[in-house]
């Protein structure tokens, strides 16, 4: 008998549909299967036996033929296993033969157990799209599958409940549709009211967070670099719906996600070690994996000791810093993530650590400063779009007894900034001011008359590129956006303008 089952398919971020089909032929017993790389093959069957046996069913004596559909599309993965085991179940006659509107993703286990595999919110969201009814998926990955409307889901945890339910002995009851509630990022206890003084470099903290913008801290060990970036996430707005999807996407595939954490309902905020590899940062392996970029997707990269990653690691953010995509390509064929993240580093302006500080003498020769400057490149410097050096915070500041405003009242300001961006970029998907495409500048960061004006004098007066006029008014859309100004103000400008670091003592 002549078996056809669906299943689906990844390759990186990309869903594709597949068809298993299965006969049994008299003759010597003997498995084949097409269309799986070899070593795939081998192993399919094992674990498709055991699962048979699992249920008293052996295989039988004949020549079992097993083919996935496209030939030509290169497969990879254990999620077919599912499928595999039914349309075999079909061509023995064990299980009805015709189920159209059905899919199948999983990888078996010993004892006809049933695991989770990557990538299932991706794939029900095609099954949906090319008009599927139900999908059948491994009961670990149950609730990405049922965010996604218009198809029934079905958690399955091993194939005897499965074949109970196909066969109507049993019939399971289809997953609730599950809403995700976006929730605020946990920065611990690390909260804005412990750093004191640092006036300016709370405000730049709060304008980066308000429209997504990149922002690098330059400044003597102990200033409190990484104490204002690692509280970066508790003046972040919570996820949008259509952010909470994209970033569970990509963690779907990467295979992190779990009963325990079913989806990415906090915004992420990532902080690699500098020993990072590039695969790791950018994405890789021979079939290509998100690395920490794509992971920090609609959240933050954070890169602490900027100066101490290898060079050739950091020159590979550049690209996908613009496009906020990143593509890999290996043998096996080009994957795409998505990677739009606000990058934030930290560094010190020279090997001791002491150039330009009032409290200490630097012993570096200038020769070495230029050096450890020189491990960031000027293309990447310019794509962080506020630079700001940080002093130390003068006594005075440090010891006084006002207590300085705490994350949860930035966050409002920067939450009512990011309600403005959310509407006026509704639809058009994306959802910062950092993430404006080109084209659409005009429109959207339209500036007063004499704030154009203003621009214009600070443009030449700084000699700015046309990339850095572009951060800049992207960053006085934001504090725009923190004033309420519906057009972009003079006062908006020179905010904008005063974060950029033209008068830095490291950079300018
Ligand atoms: N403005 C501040 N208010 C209160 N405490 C501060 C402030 N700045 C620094 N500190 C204290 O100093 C400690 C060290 O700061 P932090 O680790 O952020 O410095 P850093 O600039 O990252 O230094 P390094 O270059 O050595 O990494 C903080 O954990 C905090 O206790
Ligand atoms: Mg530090
Ligand atoms: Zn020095």
């Amino acid at each position: 008998m002549f078996a056809i089952t669906n299943s689906v398919g990844m390759f990186g971020m990309n869903a594709f549909p597949v068809t298993v089909e299965a006969e049994v032929f008299k003759g010597h017993p003997q498995f084949d299967l097409s269309g799986l790389p070899d070593i795939g093959i081998k192993e399919s069957r094992e674990r498709v036996r055991s699962a048979a046996f699992s249920v008293g069913i052996h295989f039988p004596k004949g020549r079992i033929l097993i083919n996935l559909a496209p030939a030509d599309v290169k497969k990879s993965g254990s999620s077919f296993d599912l499928a595999i085991f039914v349309s075999l179940m079909q061509a023995m006659d064990i299980l009805p033969l015709r189920m159209p509107e059905r899919v199948f993703v999983g990888e078996l286990g010993l004892h006809g157990t049933v695991r989770s595999v990557r990538g299932v919110m991706t794939m029900t969201m095609l099954a949906r799209k090319n008009g599927f009814q139900e999908i059948y998926v491994p009961k670990e990955n149950v609730r990405e599958a049922a965010v996604i409307d218009g198809i029934k889901v079905y958690g399955i945890s091993s194939v005897e409940e499965l074949m109970l339910h196909l066969v109507d002995d049993k019939p399971l009851k289809p997953e609730a549709h599950y809403e995700p509630e976006s929730r605020q990022p946990d920065s611990g206890q690390l909260d804005f009211a412990d750093v004191r003084g640092q006036v300016k470099a709370r405000s730049g903290m709060e304008l980066a967070a308000a429209g997504g913008h990149n922002i690098l801290l330059i400044g003597s060990p102990g200033s409190g670099k990484s104490m204002l970036a690692n509280r970066l996430p508790g003046i972040l707005p919570k996820m949008t719906k259509e952010e909470m999807l994209e970033t569970s996407n990509v963690y779907s595939v990467a295979g992190l996600l779990s009963t325990e954490k079913p989806l990415m309902t906090e915004r992420p905020f990532h902080s690699p070690h500098h020993t990072i590899s590039s695969a790791g940062l950018a994405g890789g392996g021979s079939i290509p994996t998100p690395g920490e970029i794509s992971l920090a997707h609609n959240g933050v990269l954070f890169l602490d000791e900027l100066a101490e990653f290898r060079r050739s690691t950091l020159e590979i953010l550049r690209q996908p810093l613009e496009a906020r995509k990143v593509t890999i390509s290996r043998v096996s064929g080009t994957a795409e993530y998505p990677c739009s993240f606000m990058l934030v580093a930290a560094m010190n302006p020279c090997p001791c650590g002491y150039a330009g500080s009032a409290q200490k003498k630097c012993t570096c020769t200038q020769k070495q400063i230029q050096q450890y400057m020189s491990r960031v490149s000027g293309p990447l410097l310019d794509r962080f779009d506020l630079h700001i050096d940080i002093d130390p915070v003068p006594y005075e500041e440090f010891s006084s007894k006002e207590k300085p405003e705490s994350s949860a009242v930035i966050r409002k300001r920067v939450e009512a900034a990011r309600q403005r961006q959310a509407e006026r970029y509704a639809g058009l998907g994306f959802y910062s001011n950092a993430t404006i495409p080109d084209n659409l500048l005009e429109k959207f960061c339209q500036m007063e008359p004499d704030a154009e004006k203003t621009f214009g004098r600070m443009y030449e007066l700084y000699h700015m590129s046309a990339r850095t006029g572009t951060r800049v008014r992207k960053m006085a859309r934001s504090a725009a956006d923190l004033h309420g100004n519906q057009k972009i103000q003079k006062e908006d400008i020179y905010m904008a303008v005063q974060f950029r670091g033209f008068e830095s003592k490291y950079l300018g």
